[in-house]
């Protein structure tokens, strides 16, 4: 079974899963700006988090103490649609420019590694680290087959079964420097993985989260129901 640190909460439907997702990160800004005067975020890749993009930057925040990271990028042009920046730049687009820390992926993998190491280094601890889930158990860019380096900041990838193969991430020693972690996951397609998950089986987001704080948020079907 999972660890007991993570909160799971099974949500009426995917739009359920964004209001509480939503909701979790407004709460989390207000203490970590109050606490220590800014909010570090690290966004997930992928579809899922759309609906949570879209309903942050319809909200009230205090946006000029937001700082923006992303999990991973896909190595495409930077205005490529499939590009995790595109997928939350009008949410990027909220913080103040110096704030939006997107991943130079169009460097290539190594390149791109190298680059945002340093900003990654430099930021952690983050707040929360927001995470979707693969159907087979991967998270950001950190997939089954891959050695997870545990000291590196950022991981370059070549062979990523999800396209396109080249991406660029953040390591297991980044994603897990987190006062908390969210992870979201909607569909049947996810059932697989998260039932593997909470079996025990060593995926790369229970390596990731192994330990920490936060929630897991689901739906029925992806909670297998
Ligand atoms: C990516 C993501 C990846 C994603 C999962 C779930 O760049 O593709 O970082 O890890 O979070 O594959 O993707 P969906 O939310 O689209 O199902």
């Amino acid at each position: 079974m999972t660890d007991s640190a993570l909160r799971w909460r099974i949500c009426v439907d995917g739009a359920d899963v964004a209001r509480q997702a939503a909701e979790l990160i407004r709460r989390a800004a207000a203490a970590a700006i109050a606490a220590r005067g800014r909010f570090r975020l690290v966004l997930a890749g992928g579809r899922t988090p759309r609906e949570v993009y879209a309903l942050l930057f319809a909200g009230e925040h205090d946006w000029g103490h937001w700082e923006l990271y992303l999990g991973d990028e896909r190595c495409l042009a930077p205005s490529h649609a499939e590009r995790n920046s595109v997928l939350a730049a009008a949410l990027l687009a909220r913080v103040p420019a110096g704030a939006a820390h997107v991943i130079p992926a169009e460097l290539g993998p190594e390149a791109a590694a190298q680059a945002y190491a340093p900003i990654v280094a430099k930021a952690a601890p983050f707040d929360v680290v927001l995470l979707g889930v693969g159907e087979d158990g991967h998270t950001a860019s950190l997939f089954p087959e891959q050695v997870l380096d545990t000291a590196a900041w950022t991981v370059a990838v070549h062979d990523a079964p999800k396209p396109p193969p080249a991406r660029v991430g953040l390591g297991l020693r980044a994603l897990r420097a987190t006062r908390e972690v969210l992870v979201l996951a909607v569909g049947p397609d996810k059932a697989d993985a998260v039932g593997r998950w909470r079996a025990g089986a060593d995926l790369p987001i229970a390596r990731v989260t192994a330990g920490l704080a936060g929630h897991v948020l689901l739906d029925a079907a992806a909670a297998g129901g």
